[in-house]
């Protein structure tokens, strides 16, 4: 059955269109839209709409969470290395007020030092990093339970 509030928006951010040429010990081998197409039967699964998003442009990701609100009910997020800089986006997701849940392909915490500050950390309800695809199934279980609650 679908819920209520149902639409999920899984937003990419720089470099993430790249999936398939980059480190693959850290990114995995799957190119973007492999990797959409894998997350859509996750939501599918949970009774979850899901839209995807990815940009290369820092102001078009801001803009895009401007323009969130009556169309989405929760966020995933992988903001690529903005995550750990970009103080735009932490405030661009404070003014769009839904229920996010971070999620990085690789072990952001056990990688470099800089890659270990997430700006937008404090927004989320949850953290999922390393896992690889898999952290999109927990990510989008744990961001349902919020929306069914
Ligand atoms: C990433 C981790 C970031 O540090 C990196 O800059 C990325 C991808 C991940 O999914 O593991 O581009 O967000």
């Amino acid at each position: 059955m679908t819920q209520s509030r149902s639409r999920v928006e899984l937003m990419h951010g720089v470099n993430l269109d790249m999936l398939g040429r980059r480190d693959p010990a850290h990114y995995g081998t799957l190119t973007l839209a492999e990797l959409e197409r894998q997350v859509r039967g996750f939501a599918q699964a949970l009774g979850l709409e899901l839209a995807c998003f990815q940009t290369n442009s820092e102001a078009e990701f801001v803009e895009h969470l401007h323009g969130l609100s009556g169309s989405a009910d929760g966020l995933l997020l992988n903001p690529g290395a903005w995550t750990h800089y970009a103080w735009s986006i932490h405030d661009a997701l404070e003014i769009a007020a839904l229920p996010a849940v971070e999620v990085h392909l690789s072990a952001i915490d056990a990688r470099e030092e800089w890659r270990r500050v997430s700006v937008i950390r404090d927004l989320c309800l949850a953290t999922v990093s390393g896992q690889g695809l898999e952290g999109y199934r927990e990510a989008l279980v744990r961001l349902s339970k919020e929306l069914d609650g």
